[in-house]
């Protein structure tokens, strides 16, 4: 089976579901439009599809003509809260809001993706799961589908990025740690105020916070083990009030990524250790408000790897399967690859200089050339469809 050319006839198709998306692109938890659209589509091909009274985002089910395992592809669906500039003819009519992160594209791919085996679902060993996952970019929206029970049966399974740092026609599948874990956290020193003329008299929360932020440096450069990849950043700090004012109270947020489970296990620890013994030696106090978000994304299945990177060479070309760095940015799939250790997330390149789709995912000026969509479509359908193949005979969940 190989979906290269009938996705090729379908790029047409495809385009237009992006060009829907994107124009009513939709903010995490708010995809009642797209959702719609979602399934009005796939309801449209006769695929069944589940959907959800109290979430948003919905899941597809191909079950195909033999037994076998079930494996599931991935597309999110949300928008994020930016004034599109990127200068499409099918720009978000939503004020405030665009799909600057490809999610658009995630989406209309897995829809092609879908048309393409339910096309051919009677050659299909086993069962594809296509879920269109609400809310990735709040980092929470995974969760849901699993921990209701809808994919509990699932196997094996694949998520993709179109992925701006890399070169158009391209695409990547790497092995081990390949983005990070994230988690914020919130410190809160408390001293005591005075007149600013007076220091002596209070005990100065800002004198204090600056301290802890030195400290926290420590962290990365003297605790973690320099192999393992590991960030601690301060993003807010807010005290005071006045020029002339000792302020009691100072507030930091920040967040902490890491490749390993092993780094990000010692940051919270040595956080409190440091965020209390520094407040302390300027007669402060202080607590630390910790919140883990989503674990590393890790390829961990290298022969799962191997078979994405096989359908990868059918569909983009074997010279077009490359390496890319890793990233330290986050990704809420890796909920559902802890708990599906057969999983693997993608990326596929979509930077491409000669129509000007070299802007950062996340800008206002984000774009794609659309030449990828076909490409996305047939790699998850190849995926799903080689991996159903290669384990057929064996009993699913
Ligand atoms: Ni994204």
């Amino acid at each position: 089976m190989n979906f290269a050319n009938r996705a090729a006839e379908l790029s047409e198709t495809i385009a237009a579901h992006r060009h829907y998306l994107h124009q009513h692109a939709e903010l995490s938890f708010q995809e009642k439009e797209t959702t719609a659209y979602l399934v009005e589509q796939l309801e449209g091909l006769g695929i069944p599809v589940k959907r959800f009274d109290d979430y948003t985002g919905c899941i597809a089910t191909i079950k195909g003509g033999k037994p076998g395992k079930t494996v599931m592809l991935r597309a999110d669906i949300d928008a994020l809260p930016i004034q599109e500039n990127s200068g499409v003819d099918f720009e978000s009519i939503h004020p405030g809001v665009m799909h600057a992160c490809g999610h658009d594209c995630h989406a209309s791919m897995l829809l092609g993706a879908a048309q393409l085996l339910w096309e051919c679902r009677e050659e299909l060993s086993g069962t594809v799961k296509l879920l269109f996952q609400a809310a990735e970019e709040v980092f929470v929206g995974s969760h849901y589908y699993w921990d209701k029970g809808h994919l509990s049966d699932v196997d094996a399974a694949m998520g993709m990025h179109v992925w701006p740092d890399l070169e158009m026609g391209d695409i990547a599948v790497m092995d081990g740690p390949l983005m990070a874990s994230c988690d914020n956290f919130t410190i809160t020193v408390h001293g005591v105020s005075a007149h600013g003329s007076q220091p002596n008299n209070g005990r100065d929360a800002i004198v204090a916070a600056s301290a802890i932020i030195m400290n926290l440096q420590t962290i990365v450069s003297r605790v973690d083990d320099p192999l393992h990849a590991l960030v601690v950043s301060i993003g807010t700090v807010k005290a005071g009030t006045q020029f002339n004012i000792i302020t009691d109270t100072a507030v930091m947020g920040g967040t902490v990524r890491s490749h390993s489970p092993e780094a990000r296990a010692l940051v919270e620890p040595a956080m409190r250790q440091i965020v209390s013994a520094t407040a302390q030696a300027f007669g402060c106090t202080a607590e630390v408000e910790y919140r883990y978000l989503e674990p590393p994304v890790i390829n961990g299945d290298t022969a799962l790897n191997e078979l994405a990177r096989q359908a990868g060479a059918k569909i983009f070309g074997r010279e077009h399967v490359v390496s890319c760095a890793r990233a330290m940015g986050s990704e809420d799939f890796s909920y559902l690859m802890e708990k599906i250790p057969s999983s693997l997330f993608i990326f596929m390149g979509c930077h491409d200089e000669e129509t000007g789709c070299v802007h950062p995912a996340h800008n206002e000026q984000f774009c794609i050339n659309e030449k990828i969509l076909p490409l996305g479509a047939a790699q998850y359908a190849q995926f799903a469809a080689d991996y159903l193949e290669q384990t057929a005979g064996g009993e699913g969940k």
